[in-house]
């Protein structure tokens, strides 16, 4: 049955892997039994989904080393308590203290970045991570030329009074570019991004998007060139990142969805 790899005695023939999998690439042999389709191999994108939900692990995928899966715990009610005001609270952090973020931490939040859906399990979010914060500061300068050209005289007048307004004194900037030529190259690297914000205040970070490097890693050479961004790449979004000096007491009102139930 090719790439996947079937424990007879544990399967329970139950369809589950035929009915998760997003490319409908496994069927039932004369048996019930899960095989690949004829012909249907190149349709897999790997998204593991057959292995992950197979209650039993009767299952296993060649190009999928089941040592690289994880265990994945039930939610629990504590798991809403926690998890949605961490999402509530998490702020655009625009004060950060004068302390780097340490390199482990750093790849813990990237680590869980990384498993963002992408479209079609294509994982092509590239990432950059500017670690010395000498580099972030100089990436700062870089930008302002740009919006001094662009013309923006209100970033301009307080940058030159002294305020780091374009990444806000943040130790760190993590930037996300995919293939210029993948169209789900900015929806996949905002949720990536996303996922980075998140784990980040998960362990009491702040963060804030980077937009104005993000339109400056666009358009900016002198910019491109500092991130050392790969040929063929363009940057989607950008996180600020460091240890923030305040802590927010109170969530901030915003709008009431705007939605139509049908
Ligand atoms: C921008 C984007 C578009 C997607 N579109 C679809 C879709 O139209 N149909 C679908 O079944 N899955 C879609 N997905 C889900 C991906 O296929 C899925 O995230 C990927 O296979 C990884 O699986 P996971 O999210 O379980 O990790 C989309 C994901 C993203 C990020
Ligand atoms: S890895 Fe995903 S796409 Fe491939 S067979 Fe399993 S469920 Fe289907």
């Amino acid at each position: 049955m090719s790439f996947l790899c079937l424990d007879k005695v544990n399967c329970r023939r139950d369809g589950i892997c035929m009915e998760v999998c997003p490319a409908g690439v496994i069927t039932a042999d004369a048996e019930g039994y899960p095989v690949v389709k004829d012909g249907a191999e190149a349709f897999c994108n790997k998204c593991g989904h057959c292995v992950a939900a197979c209650a039993t692990g009767a299952l296993s995928h060649e190009r999928l080393p089941m040592i690289d899966f994880l265990p994945n715990r039930k939610p629990r009610p504590e798991t809403v308590a926690e998890v949605e005001p961490l999402m509530l609270g998490r702020r655009s952090v625009r004060a950060y203290k004068d302390k780097p973020v340490e390199h482990a931490l750093l790849e813990r939040i990237l680590d869980v970045a990384r498993r963002a859906p992408t479209a079609v399990n294509s994982q092509q979010v590239g990432w950059i991570v500017v670690e010395d914060p000498a580099k972030t500061r100089r990436l700062a300068e870089l930008g302002m030329e740009w919006l001094r050209a662009a013309g923006h005289p209100r970033y301009v007048e307080l940058w030159d009074k002294g305020r780091e307004v374009f990444l806000r004194g943040a130790p760190h900037v993590a930037v996300a570019h995919a293939p210029a030529d993948y169209t789900w190259g900015a929806a996949d690297c905002a949720i990536a991004l996303t996922y980075m914000e998140l784990a980040a205040a998960a362990h009491g970070l702040g963060a804030c998007w980077a937009g104005l490097l993000t339109r400056a890693a666009m358009a900016h050479a002198g910019v491109i060139e500092a991130l050392e961004l790969p040929q063929g790449r363009t940057v989607h979004g950008a996180l600020m990142l460091g240890w923030p000096k305040y802590r927010y007491s109170l969530v901030p009102p915003r709008n009431a969805a705007n939605v139509a139930w049908l």
